[in-house]
């Protein structure tokens, strides 16, 4: 009889902490390397969100609370919803999961039974598919390539629901690529959704509030009231807050699956961290200027980025409209060798060799789903990047 499970061989570790972890060990050995892998903002969380931390361990707000969130924390998602989304949900409509990634994660081992598929538009954020695998189900990419600025058509969408389809797994602005869905985009999808009322839709809005230029972010129940009813929309304070660390995500949905997804956490975690429940009440109802100040830092950071890259050969990247990733194609560069004598045949053999010969840590599109590309986190100072973007100029300009 096998130690390990079954389910364990359905699923791979998250490339992207495999990238973090190679570069940390590198830096340790001394050598000088610029990680672009992480995909966490590099601020700190703001001193409110702290001090009000620190004043729940004070206080004494230090134990078990309610499976899926306090009160306090439900009414601020409550107003959270009703503020930026015109979305309105009760209290018994949320739950409050450790990280965004748990929240999912309990929404598809609440609904998945053997076979049921899930649409997941590639590129995608690795854990999806993988989390899919876990709950049992079946992971259905559907490739959404450059020409499309990574964006699922109706078409795509429609072609790729069978009867067996439970959940769209929708995200924008995009991890890995940035991309951002217009509202009349969106409505093109909830349309095609419209006409297969056995599909739910979970939206992942994780990047809600790092959007640029004029682009005005929704998300699928506000574009579409009818669907409110077979909608999750997930959303968490880690990237918008600086808060990756707190463990803090959330969800408004039908009550039903709220009651479902209380259940698998109430025999898994108990409730998310109580202190950084209390910060999160502060980060949704404290003053909300950070968010505009870190939109500003972020959108400066996408146009030195996609800027340089673009003048890099072999390389062409699109300028996304938010998140804080760029996704550039490598098609120019497969094929060729590089001055230290790696073949580039793969968007994996090239993100190996840059990180070798130039210590630039990258994750490769495959990764995601869609190759041949990169992941750039931007995350980082406006040095570093420029640093960065020059070796990566210098690594293609010596390709052969
Ligand atoms: C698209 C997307 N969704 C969800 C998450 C999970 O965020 P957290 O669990 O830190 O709240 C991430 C984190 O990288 C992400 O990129």
């Amino acid at each position: 009889m096998p130690f390990l499970s079954a389910t364990l061989d359905r699923v791979k570790p998250s490339p992207t902490i495999a990238v973090t972890t190679l570069a940390q060990e590198l830096k340790a050995a001394g050598r000088d390397v610029i990680g672009l892998g992480a995909g966490e903002p590099d601020f700190d969380t703001p001193d409110n969100i702290k001090a009000a931390a620190i004043a729940a361990i004070n206080a004494g707000k230090t134990k078990y609370t309610a499976p899926d969130g306090i009160a306090e924390l439900k009414q601020a998602i409550v107003d959270k919803f009703a503020r930026e989304n015109g979305l309105s949900y009760t209290t018994r409509q949320i739950s409050v999961g450790t990280g965004g990634k748990q929240i999912l994660y309990n929404a598809l081992m609440a609904t998945l039974n053997a076979g049921d598929e899930v649409i997941i538009p590639a590129p995608y954020w690795v854990s999806y598919p993988d989390m899919v695998l876990l709950a049992g189900g079946e992971p259905v990419a559907v490739e959404c390539g450059i020409e499309t600025s990574f964006k699922m058509t109706p078409e795509q969408l429609e072609a790729a629901i069978t009867p067996r389809t439970k959940w769209l797994i929708f995200n924008s602005p995009s991890n890995p690529t940035g991309a951002g869905y217009t509202a009349a985009e969106l409505k093109g999808l909830t349309d095609v959704l419209m006409r297969h009322p056995h599909v739910w839709v979970m939206s992942d809005d994780m990047y809600e509030h790092l959007v640029f230029d004029d682009f005005t972010f929704t998300t699928p129940a506000q574009v579409e009231p009818e669907l409110y009813d077979r909608t999750l929309t997930c959303n968490g304070v880690s990237k918008a807050y600086a808060m990756t660390g707190w463990r803090i995500g959330y969800a408004g949905g039908p009550e039903q699956l709220i009651t479902a997804m209380r259940k698998i956490q109430s025999q898994s975690t108990s409730n998310p961290c109580t202190i950084s429940q209390w910060a999160a009440v502060e980060a949704l109802n404290g003053p909300q200027a950070f968010l505009a100040e870190n939109k500003v830092v972020f959108q400066r950071r996408r146009d030195l980025v996609v800027a340089m890259l673009n003048e890099a050969e072999g390389i062409t990247c699109p300028t996304p409209e938010g998140a804080f990733y760029v996704y550039p194609s490598i098609a120019g560069c497969i094929g060729k060798t590089s001055a230290g004598g790696a073949k580039i045949e793969t968007d994996e053999d090239f993100s190996r060799a840059l990180l070798e010969e130039t210590g630039v840590a990258v994750v490769f599109g495959a990764a995601f789903g869609l190759s041949p590309a990169f992941r750039v986190s931007y995350a980082t100072s406006d040095e570093q990047l420029r640093e960065a973007c020059s070796r990566i100029q210098r690594f293609c300009a010596t390709l052969r």
